[in-house]
């Protein structure tokens, strides 16, 4: 019986040594340490030893039960620092590698634009004010003095939702909407989305951005309109940016004018880029109708004021010589990543 359990202790630990497995760890276990394993088959078999035999082989075999058990844990835990040093050895970072740049995004051309007008117009103490983009006929059109068979809108079809309601042409609405909410002295810009029912080509998309602007107060002028425009086309095109008013017509301003700026390519002597004609179309401007502050509750008589609205698409090619309106719609990243 002894040489029996020496037998057994030394082929575990050699059966042991070969292991790599927790699967077979765990049959290493049953085989040698479980009910029916074979330590337990020796005890079994004590029955038949004589009384003074029985201690010395019982502590034999305990012994033996606890070796191999000592031997199985000290090789559990040899295979779990193995695993470990495979796994530390495979997530070695090797700092010297040059790293991955991560994708870094920027504003697209329009809005970064759009954030140097806001600058430039939260600096002269504008408030920066939205309106909504359906809007009803009363705001984008009647309450600007355009009823409705007034030809004016003929150049401003768009989409309808029902006949009152419908997406804004432009963002003189929102002027309407100011002046019955604030009152004076106004001075707000409303940076926004403007659809009409244009074909796109080069210079025409459906859907595009304005800028409106609009002062109310006691005594400005048209003097204040130009001075504020020059401004901030100096801010965003350069200290010899010109531009020039010409007289022009809106039903919602009197007088009216269309602000040009002198064509930076060419500085006015016309070429390719100004069409020959050494000036580029900004915006439309003029000071705001008498009929138009009346109907928004403001005494003509007491206040005047002036409003335009700034194609952001315009003023944005403009800025970067990008002669193609889609470019800005495509999200072409090769085109994008130019800003
Ligand atoms: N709403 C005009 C357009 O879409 C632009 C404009 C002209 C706005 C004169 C104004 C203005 O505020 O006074 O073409």
């Amino acid at each position: 019986m002894k040489e029996q359990l020496r037998s057994i202790e030394e082929r575990a630990k050699a059966e042991l040594k070969e292991i790599s497995d927790a699967k077979v760890l765990e049959e290493f276990r049953v085989k040698y340490l479980g009910k029916k394993g074979e330590i337990t088959g020796i005890l079994k078999q004590m029955g038949k030893l004589s009384a003074e035999e029985r201690p010395a082989m019982g502590q034999l075999a305990n012994k033996v039960r606890a070796d191999i058990e000592t031997a199985l844990s000290a090789r559990v835990s040899e295979l779990k620092s193995a695993a470990e040093q495979v796994r530390l050895k495979n997530e070695t970072l090797d700092v010297t590698l040059p790293g991955k740049a991560p994708a870094i995004g920027r504003p697209h051309p329009l809005d970064a634009v759009l954030a140097d007008v806001e600058e430039v117009f939260l600096g002269m103490g504008f408030e920066i004010v939205e309106g909504p983009e359906v809007e009803t006929d009363h705001y984008c059109f009647e309450a600007l003095n355009m009823p409705p068979h007034h030809p004016a809108r003929d150049t401003q079809d768009t989409f309808y939702i029902s006949d009152s309601v419908l997406l804004r042409t432009q963002t003189s609405s929102v002027q309407i909407r100011t002046m019955e909410k604030m009152k004076p002295p106004i001075r707000i810009i409303s940076p926004g989305r403007v659809y009409r029912s244009d074909a796109v080509d080069a210079t025409h998309s459906p859907l595009f951005h304005q800028i409106e602007g609009l002062v109310i107060d006691k005594g400005v002028t048209m003097g204040d309109l130009k001075g504020t425009l020059e401004l901030l086309m100096k801010r965003l095109y350069g200290d010899e940016a010109k531009i020039r008013l010409r007289p022009h017509h809106f039903p919602y301003t009197e007088p009216s004018a269309e602000v040009d700026m002198m064509c930076f390519n060419c500085h006015g002597e016309g070429c390719s880029m100004c069409k020959q004609e050494g000036w580029v179309e900004l915006l439309g401007a003029g000071m705001v109708h008498p009929k138009v502050l009346e109907g928004c509750g403001i005494d003509p008589n007491v206040y005047s004021g002036f409003a335009f609205g700034i194609g952001l698409e315009r003023i944005t090619m403009g800025r970067y010589n990008i002669n193609d309106m889609r470019l800005l719609y495509e999200n072409d990243m090769r085109f994008l990543e130019q800003f």
